[in-house]
């Protein structure tokens, strides 16, 4: 499967926005990582849908929205109608999330779940045949700049095994929070296929080259 990275525009310059992306197009970004905050099920408040549409209008890079938001599943047409292109939730918000993930898909849309740190692999198990992606928290959602949680490692092993038992190689595994460059390479061998970094790519001195470098250490 071939790996991918997923720079957050959570820690862009949004006064800036489409510069930002046209750098991530240039040092050949793989997705873009929008993160959907609502003040509530998180204590951060982003953006939604009417700026997922104006994204879309200016890239075609694919458009990886994560939606940290409590009853996601009232607003999932929003997003599908705006451009989202993956399009995930949150399994501690969700109500009834296997016919969720059968109605993004079901859109051409790429369905995830994602579970927080504390949140077990077990939770989502059933989950599996019914998903493209699932998005393991590595930091508390709703900033950026967090560290890397280390018992992600167990959980990102846990799942790769569950792949193999459901028959689902093609499960994308991606995960989020305090990736860098330091570490991305260790994750790529466990067995992460997507990567979601914010900080350590636009937080550096030269975005465009840390890219780089990182997709060259999953390679
Ligand atoms: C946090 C968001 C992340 C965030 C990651 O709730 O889901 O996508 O942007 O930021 P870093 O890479 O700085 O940990
Ligand atoms: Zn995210």
């Amino acid at each position: 499967m071939n790996k991918l990275i997923a720079p957050s525009i959570l820690s862009s310059d949004f006064m800036n926005i489409e510069s930002e992306i046209r750098m991530l197009e240039k040092a050949g970004a793989d997705i873009i990582h929008c993160d959907v905050m609502d003040g509530h099920f998180v204590p951060n408040l982003t953006f939604g849908p009417p700026i997922i549409k104006q994204l879309k209008a200016i890239t075609s890079l694919p458009l990886d929205v994560h939606l940290m938001i409590s009853n996601p599943e009232e607003t999932l047409d929003q997003y599908i109608d705006a451009g989202a292109d993956w399009l995930s939730f949150h399994y501690e918000a969700a109500v009834h999330p296997r016919q969720s993930l059968e109605y993004i898909k079901s859109k051409g849309v790429k369905a995830g779940i994602v579970i927080k740190p504390e949140t077990p692999i077990v939770a989502v198990r059933e989950l599996i045949p019914y998903c493209d992606f699932i998005l393991l928290m590595s930091v508390n959602p709703g900033f950026g700049g967090q560290s890397y949680i280390l018992r992600t490692n167990d959980k990102i092993k846990e799942l790769n095994e569950l792949k193999k038992t459901f028959k689902r190689e093609d499960l994308i595994i991606e995960v989020d929070g305090g990736i860098n460059a330091d570490n991305i390479s260790s994750l790529s061998e466990l067995g992460v296929d997507a990567f979601v970094a914010g900080s350590a790519i636009f937080h550096t001195e030269n975005p465009v080259e840390t890219i780089k470098k990182m997709k060259n250490l999953i390679k």
